[in-house]
């Protein structure tokens, strides 16, 4: 039911459409100095159905305008996928020498529930949009999520999708994005569960690697079974030649989490960002199948994390993803506080941190404590607590008190093993009102997390446990509301 405190509760500088459900971010595209966001979206309420693709704009990554619905449930429901810029207009689709925005979305029919290909395209960036139909069909109930993009080295376009429930990666290949080759299947293989979904590829420079040298990285959303409780997402690193994606020799076969969290799905990159942003920018969906439909939020129900910024990183164990907020988010910063040296005991301290949207930044010594937590609450005695455990090396999100109870699966605390570097962490905490990003260690782990409330204002506090310990450096800052501007 509508009520004050959602509204209190509701993020301002994560994206969530002004109303309804939304689900997975879509064609990540940057075209003319906007960054579109196109999402799952569902028009007519706030539980997932008839899937339709929502549309925002922005041109800083943190302050969005939301657009009318782009692409609507015709006789299929328009499910995810992706938009590249078509520069050379291989798709025959541009208008007056300009190239068009052409989308690959996979249509679900409701009625045989068979899912195939489809392509839209827009000459007017991408306010509108024509559906030009299906491209690719294979009979299939499971095959959706294309990812799309041009592969510079073979000079093609290349499509990634799922067969879901078989856990496979299929890549394809086309000259004009409208006829379709099979290249190559991939998995199933390491985590493994109800639906691979949402693929995405991309080749990132190897940080403390050789110089030049670059590796690609598979990402794949995994529905059910992730490290810490339903959906989840799991990476691979390897080479990818244009058609075949190959496994690093150097991999365990241990899955690699890409976040640690309950509350991060589907995400997937930006394409065509411009030739002087040499980033990988993903956005994901803040959020779980597991309880998706229930969070008690209104009015609207889905929220997207912050943009992040993807590195890879040699380290000893091989091979890691690292994630960043980016650096636009630094804008939202208002009223300044630090603090050094301060000394941490059983006794709760308060953070100089005031209300629900807040950026944190801390270098932790641990000392000889057992536990350091930082406790984030509620007028009404709900809280959310984040803690590091030095003895065992981890790095959590409790949040078994945050709010009225809706789902059994939601109470829960979600840990991250970390490399406490001689008993010293880095927390970098992003906090809006209903969600927390945490970075660890310069983004070597992400915990991402959604968190309700009772009502009232939020107030911070720290402790230790079972020992004394420090925090180096702390700077704190609160976030303004870009929809409040
Ligand atoms: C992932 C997903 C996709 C599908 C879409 C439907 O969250 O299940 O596989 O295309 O959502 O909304």
């Amino acid at each position: 039911a509508p009520s004050a405190r959602a509204e209190e509760a509701r993020p301002g500088y994560h994206f969530a459409p002004a109303r309804n459900w939304n689900n997975d971010p879509n064609g990540l595209v940057y075209y003319e100095g906007e960054y579109h966001l196109f999402y799952q979206y569902n028009p007519y309420g706030d539980r997932w159905g008839h899937m339709s693709w929502g549309h925002a704009v922005s041109r800083d990554l943190v302050t969005w305008q939301e657009l009318p619905v782009a692409i609507p449930e015709t006789d299929v429901q328009a499910f995810s996928g992706g938009v590249v810029v078509d520069w050379n207009n291989t798709s025959g689709f541009g208008k007056d020498g300009r190239p068009p925005l052409v989308a690959l979305f996979t249509g679900h029919n409701t009625k045989t529930r068979i899912q195939s290909q489809y392509l839209a395209y827009s000459n007017d960036k991408g306010r509108t949009w024509t559906t030009h139909g299906k491209v690719l069909d294979i009979g299939s109930t499971e095959f959706r999520d294309p990812k799309i993009f041009w592969h510079e080295a073979t000079k093609r376009w290349v499509m990634l999708t799922v067969i879901a429930a078989e856990n496979r990666v299929l890549v394809w290949t086309s000259g004009d994005l409208k006829s379709w080759t099979m290249a190559s299947s991939f998995g199933p293989t390491g985590a493994r569960g109800k639906n691979w979904e949402c693929p995405d590829i991309f080749e990132l420079p190897i940080e403390g690697g050789k110089p030049g040298e670059k590796r690609w990285v598979l990402a794949i959303s995994l529905g059910d079974s992730s490290v810490n409780g339903g959906s989840g997402m799991q990476y691979f690193v390897g080479d990818f030649d244009g058609q075949r994606f190959t496994l690093d020799p150097s991999w365990t076969g241990d899955p690699q989490w890409l976040d640690w969290g309950a509350d991060y799905y589907a995400a997937v990159t930006y394409n065509d960002l411009p030739k002087s942003d040499p980033r990988k920018i993903a956005i994901g969906w803040a959020n779980n199948w597991r309880y998706a439909n229930l969070i008690p939020t209104y009015p609207n129900r889905g929220l997207m994390s912050l943009p992040r910024s993807l590195s890879l990183h040699k380290t000893s164990e091989g091979y890691r993803l690292y994630q960043a907020p980016v650096a636009e988010a630094e804008a939202l910063r208002r009223d300044h506080s630090s603090a050094e040296g301060l000394k941490l005991g059983e006794a709760s301290q308060p953070l100089p941190v005031k209300g629900g949207r807040a950026e944190l930044v801390i270098d932790l010594d641990t000392g000889s404590s057992q536990q350091v937590e930082i406790a984030i609450k509620d007028a009404q005695g709900y809280q959310t607590l984040v803690g590091v455990t030095a003895p065992t090396g981890e790095v959590y999100v409790d949040r078994t008190r945050s709010g009225p109870s809706f789902h059994e699966g939601f109470p829960d605390r979600h840990i991250a093993p970390v490399d406490l570097k001689g008993r010293k962490v880095k927390l970098h905490l992003f906090v809006d009102e209903s969600i927390i990003e945490l970075y660890v260690n310069d983004g070597a782990r992400t915990i991402t997390d959604r968190f309700f409330r009772g009502g009232g204002e939020l107030s911070w506090s720290v402790s230790a446990r079972g020992g004394e310990a420090t925090i180096e450096t702390l700077n704190a800052w609160t976030l303004s509301d870009p929809r409040k501007k």
